[in-house]
C-alpha cells in the first residue's frame, strides 16, 4: 500500500483581486490534511476510487469526464504513463472541512496524485502535481487563480500572481494564526462568478479595490518576512474592509471578525472565498487562548489554532 497525505491552506491576502492578477499570499495548514492510500483492487473492477467522508465509490470507467475525483486519477495515470485499466483501488479521506476556503479540493487532489504516482513508482515534482491539480481546481471551482494547488502541493507559505508565477518566501518570525469556521458552507464557484458578473458590468468600480488589495498584499509580504506582527493585523483589518466592499463578506464574518478584533486580536479579515467558509486572525501567546474562547462565543463552530513557519 502506498500512502501520501496533503495539507489544507488559508489565503492570509489578496483573495478574488488575485483573479484579476494582483497579488495573493498564502499558507498551509497541517492540522487538517487529506490522505489517499492505494492499493491492489479486485480483478476487473479496474481502478476504483473510494471516498467514504462523501459517501461515495466510483468505478474509474463509468465515472463523468468532468467528475473532478475521477478527473485527477486520469490525469495522473496519464502524466505516469499508466494504463488505464489497471485494477486499483484508491481511498481518500479528508479533514479539511469541504466548502470552507480551506483547499479541500486542492488538498485531496494532490494527496491522491502523491499516492498514486508513488505506487506506479513514478517520481512527479512538486510543481506537476500542482499542475495537475489545477485541472481538477478547474472542475470544483470553474475559473480558479491556481494559488490553492500551489501551496498546498508545495506544503510552503506562497506568493502568487496569476499567469505571471509564485515563489515560496520566508517568514521573519513564527505566525500564530486563528483560524475560525463560520459553520455556513461557501461555493467558491459561485462567489467568484457573482462578483466577476458585478465587476463585468462595473469595471470602475471594482478595479480600484482590486489595486487597493493587490498594494496590502505587497506591503504584508514585507510585514511577514520581517516579523511586524501589529503591521500584519492592521493590513488584515484593511484587507477586510477591501473585501466587504467587494461585496463577498457576510454578517457571520463579520461577526467573528469583530469578535476577535475585541478579544485582543492584533487583526482579522475573511480568509478565501467568503459568504461564508472561515475567517483568520493573527494572534499572540498572550491573546491565542481569549480569541479562541470569544470566537467560538460569537458562533464559530470550530477554531484550528496554528504557527505559520
Ligand atoms: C479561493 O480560495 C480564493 C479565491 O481568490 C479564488 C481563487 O483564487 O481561485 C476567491
Amino acid at each position: 500500500m502506498t500512502e501520501a497525505r496533503a495539507p489544507g491552506k488559508v489565503i492570509l491576502f489578496g483573495e478574488h483581486a488575485v483573479v484579476y492578477g494582483h497579488p495573493a499570499i498564502a499558507v498551509p495548514v497541517t492540522e487538517v490534511q487529506a490522505r489517499a492510500w492505494v492499493e491492489p483492487g479486485e480483478a476487473g473492477l479496474g481502478v476504483v476510487i473510494a471516498a467514504p467522508d462523501l459517501g461515495r465509490r466510483l468505478l474509474l470507467r463509468d465515472a463523468a469526464e468532468n467528475d473532478p475525483l475521477a478527473a485527477i486519477v486520469r490525469l495522473t495515470l496519464e502524466a505516469c504513463k499508466a494504463e488505464r485499466d489497471q485494477d486499483l483501488t484508491i481511498t481518500v479521506t479528508s479533514t479539511v472541512p469541504i466548502a470552507r476556503g480551506m483547499g479541500s479540493g486542492a488538498a485531496v487532489s494532490t494527496a491522491i496524485v502523491r499516492a498514486l504516482a508513488q505506487h506506479l513508482d513514478h517520481w512527479l515534482s512538486s510543481r506537476s502535481i500542482s499542475e495537475l491539480a489545477y485541472q481538477a481546481e478547474i472542475l470544483y471551482h470553474g475559473t480558479p487563480s491556481g494559488i490553492d494547488n500551489t501551496v498546498v502541493a508545495f506544503g510552503k507559505p506562497v506568493w502568487f500572481i496569476k499567469d505571471e508565477g509564485w515563489e515560496i518566501f520566508w517568514l521573519g518570525k513564527p505566525l500564530l494564526l486563528a483560524i475560525a469556521d463560520t459553520g455556513v458552507e461557501s461555493s467558491t464557484k459561485e462567489v467568484v462568478g457573482d462578483l466577476r458578473q458585478r465587476y463585468q458590468s462595473e469595471p470602475v468600480r471594482y478595479d480600484p479595490l482590486f489595486q487597493q488589495i493587490g498594494e496590502i498584499v505587497v506591503t504584508a509580504r514585507s510585514a511577514i518576512e520581517q516579523g511586524h506582527g501589529d503591521l500584519l493585523g492592521q493590513l488584515m483589518d484593511d484587507n477586510h474592509a477591501l473585501l466587504q466592499e467587494l461585496g463577498v463578506s457576510c454578517s457571520e464574518l463579520d461577526r467573528l471578525v469583530g469578535a476577535a478584533r475585541e478579544a485582543g486580536a492584533l487583526g482579522a479579515k475573511m480568509s478565501g472565498a467568503g459568504w461564508g467558509g472561515n475567517m483568520i486572525a493573527v494572534v499572540t501567546e498572550e491573546t491565542r487562548g481569549r480569541v479562541d474562547l470569544m470566537l467560538r462565543l460569537a458562533g464559530a463552530t470550530r477554531v484550528i489554532l496554528t504557527e505559520v513557519r
